[in-house]
């Protein structure tokens, strides 16, 4: 006997009901995310067309979706692909999933950068490329150079540059500074280094689990990639040079202190949209 067909308002009701049952869950909104990306077609296309069948393979990838849904993995993980700055990146989970707060440091950084000048930019750890390819995508006369420690990491960064078309940005890499190429000075050096300390309560909720534990994770206090950052690119900037940093709500303090230490000027904090410390700057001398 042939297995009935299911129109998009049933599927959707489904998988609402199932994704009820979970904690954390926003159940309509996010079924109707994954069965949009799913389709391909935006969610205001569920709307217009309920009584739309979907095939029976369609019908197994939706129920899949929300399966892996309902283990609380990432949407960003199911989809393949999540929104920064208004671009469209591709993330996996080798990759962490680029976060709103992160724009505020690429708001400063462009703040510091004249629309009309050719500067040296390096996003050291760049992840799915999200700061790179937003500098990039709004500096077009300026050269970066995007970093990272992990190969798989690098080689989603590399696909989205390439997809975006962004031929202004060379990937590198390495640890921190090392993979910056030596004979080069940078006006800019931005970073949203792993800030979160072992033994973080967080670490074990809003999906942190499934994320790259190496893109999270920083010693016992989540400073020790900051740490070195800050000691290390002093060497690798030109003078007048800018180094922005991101880090956690309670680092503020922490990070001004060690920038001043290492003979950074203007020295300065800013919050994010929730009030909190979010992103420390500073000036070489
Ligand atoms: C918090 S994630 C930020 C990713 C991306 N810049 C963003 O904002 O979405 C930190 C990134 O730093 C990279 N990373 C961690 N340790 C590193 C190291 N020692 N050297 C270079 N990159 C490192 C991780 O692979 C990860 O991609």
């Amino acid at each position: 006997m042939q297995p009935e067909q299911i129109t998009i308002a049933q599927a959707l009701k489904q998988a609402i009901k199932q994704l009820s049952d979970i904690p954390d869950t926003i159940p309509r909104l996010e079924a109707e995310i994954l069965l949009s990306s799913l389709l391909d077609k935006p969610r205001t296309y569920l709307m217009a067309w309920p009584e739309k069948e979907l095939t029976l393979e369609q019908l197994d990838s939706f129920q899949a979706m929300i399966e892996r849904r309902a283990t609380h993995e990432p949407i960003a993980y199911i989809t393949g692909c999540r929104e920064f700055w208004s671009l469209n990146l591709e993330v996996t989970p080798d990759t962490l999933i680029p976060r709103p707060e992160t724009e505020i440091l690429v708001e400063m950084a462009l703040e510091h950068i004249p629309k009309n000048k050719s500067m040296n930019i390096a996003d050291l750890g760049t992840g799915s490329g999200a700061i790179a390819a937003a500098i990039a995508s709004e500096r077009p006369r300026c050269n970066i150079v995007a970093t990272d420690f992990s190969p798989d990491t690098l080689r989603v960064a590399q696909r989205n540059f390439r997809r975006l078309g962004l031929g202004n940005i060379k990937t590198s890499l390495g640890e921190w500074c090392h993979a910056l190429p030596p004979e080069e000075l940078f006006d800019i050096i931005i970073s949203n280094p792993p800030y979160v300390a072992e033994g973080d309560g967080h670490l074990a909720h809003d999906g942190l689990p499934w994320e790259p534990q190496r893109a999270l994770r920083s010693g016992d206090d989540g400073l020790d990639d900051i740490s070195r950052i800050i000691l290390d690119v002093p060497d690798h900037m030109a003078s007048g040079g800018w180094l922005f940093l991101e880090h956690g709500f309670d680092q503020g303090d922490r990070v001004k202190s060690l920038m001043n230490k290492a003979g950074f000027t203007a020295i300065h904090t800013s919050l994010d949209l929730s009030g909190h410390d979010r992103v420390t700057t500073g000036r070489k001398q």
